[in-house]
């Protein structure tokens, strides 16, 4: 007699599993987030033999990877140079992101070499229409369809042999065989196994759409991005038109690319120059502000960093940090303080990277000493001047990695005078018309600032 399943409830924020249901998960402490899984029924312990059993790996003849373009050089850019066949890519961004759109764009040109299926569990047929007319998408090998569950969306496969699947979002699919609800924990591991099962089998790319938690995490099993060969992020603020594709994880490529694109009337539309992008409106001959130059995987990225410092009677002044590591502005806040003897205590400091970008490049220190530098002096840091490296505690400047792309990228968007840690100097030569100025402390930044050359807009403090 076979026996009979067990069910056990898991919690879907950390994993924790319990015999019975509880309330508040009593490893992270949050309120209904147990499920119920079905445990499959223990089998007899015979002897099974593989599908396909080992073989040595020089006998394996290695077939080089086929990429299908999507169209984005973006994208594909951040896949590692177009879609793998046979790959399973996971898209993940809040609602509202784009995630869609992105998706229904490169179904044109993915459908000049491929067939395509997108399924959505979430859109009527005809809002996907009106969608895709909006978008200008018409390909012919196109195929539409709406459904949820994971038995059709497998049959439908069958009878199409589609070359790339999208299933926008695996949060919608759910299984019939399976007890919980769509969404939870068990439903979307079983589906995403299900389809990168297809996706294997049958040597065709899925792409899959995922939701994500209210910590900014994707929704569903942790487990889920080590099921898939690839995790893009989608990021940006909603309210911005600008949007960030990042690669978390690949097997195809190198992580931490980035793809930048922008949301406009007709879809996303790409930056192919995003430094400049980041520079437009650039305000000029005001205090507090500094260019920088970050890497993003292998591209160089210049930013503008925004330092207001104004005076406060209160005894706790405000901090506030927007797309830096709060903790790190306090600690290089903390560096001038005592290093320079700089009286911050008495300024609430504002710090703003503007664009939406987020600095997590030790690389950018320099900046925001430069920045919160020029807030508090009122000194300015003149237009063409960017600045990277790293600071630490006792205010020296550190080298920092691929100084010579920076000096590259700084050169061809025009900045004529680069300040950059002296011993990443030696391994450069400056262009053309550029002054490269090597500091080794926030000592000389300072001196930096308060030469004559440098405009004074205030009085200093
Ligand atoms: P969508 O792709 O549906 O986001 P997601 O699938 O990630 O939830 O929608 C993105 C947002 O962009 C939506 O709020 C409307 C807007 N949008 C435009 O501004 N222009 C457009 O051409 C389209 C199609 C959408
Ligand atoms: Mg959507």
């Amino acid at each position: 007699m076979a026996k009979q399943a067990k069910t056990s409830y898991v919690c879907i924020e950390c994993g924790y599993a319990s015999a019975k249901w509880l309330g508040r998960c009593p490893s992270c402490g949050e309120w209904n987030t147990m499920e119920e899984e079905i445990l499959r029924a223990e089998t007899s312990g015979a002897a099974i033999k593989p599908e396909r059993p080992a073989v040595l790996i020089s006998d394996i003849s290695a077939s080089s990877d086929i990429r299908l373009e999507t169209g984005m050089a973006e994208l594909d850019r951040v896949l590692g140079g177009g879609l793998v066949v046979g790959s399973v890519v996971l898209l993940s961004g809040e609602p509202g992101i784009g995630k869609s759109t992105l998706l229904l764009q490169i179904c044109e040109t993915v459908s000049r070499r491929a067939r395509v299926m997108y399924v959505s569990g979430e859109e009527s047929q005809g809002q996907l229409k009106l969608r895709a007319d909006r978008l200008g998408v018409k390909g012919d090998a196109i195929h539409l369809l709406t459904e949820t569950r994971l038995e059709s969306i497998l049959s439908e496969c069958e009878r199409l042999s589609p070359d790339v699947v999208i299933v926008d979002s695996i949060q919608t699919v759910f299984s019939e065989s399976g007890a919980s609800a769509a969404g939870s924990t068990a439903q979307v591991r079983s589906s995403a196994m299900a389809l990168i099962e297809l996706a294997k089998k049958k040597n065709c790319s899925v792409l899959l759409v995922g939701h994500v938690n209210k910590e900014g995490g994707i929704s569903g099993p942790k487990h889920l991005e080590h099921m898939v060969d690839a995790v893009l992020c989608f990021e940006g603020e909603r309210r911005q038109s600008y949007r960030m594709i990042r690669s978390v994880k690949n097997r195809y490529g190198s992580t931490n690319e980035i793809g930048v694109f922008e949301m406009g009337d007709v879809g996303l539309r790409e930056v192919p120059n995003p430094s400049q992008m980041m520079l437009d409106g650039r305000p000029e001959n005001i205090g507090g502000n500094c260019a920088s130059c970050i890497m993003e995987g292998t591209r160089p990225l210049i930013s503008d960093v925004q330092a207001l410092v104004s005076a406060t009677t209160f005894p706790a002044p405000r901090r506030t940090a927007n797309g830096f590591d709060y903790s790190r502005m306090c600690l290089l806040i903390a560096v001038l303080e005592k290093r320079l003897g700089l009286k911050f205590y008495q300024s609430d400091v504002y710090l703003n990277v503007a664009g939406g970008l987020r600095l997590d490049e030790p690389a950018a220190d320099l900046a925001v000493v430069f920045a919160l530098l020029s807030g508090i002096t009122d000194r300015i840091v003149p237009k063409d001047m960017l600045v990277f490296g790293e600071v630490g505690l006792s205010g020296e400047v550190r080298a920092v990695s691929h100084a010579e792309y920076r000096v590259k990228e700084a050169t061809r968007l025009g900045f004529c005078s680069i300040v950059m840690p002296k011993r990443s100097l030696a391994a450069i030569k400056a262009p053309e018309g550029v002054r490269l100025i090597g500091i080794s402390s926030i000592y000389e930044a300072l001196t930096l600032l308060e030469k004559k050359e440098v405009p004074n807009i205030g009085k200093q403090r």
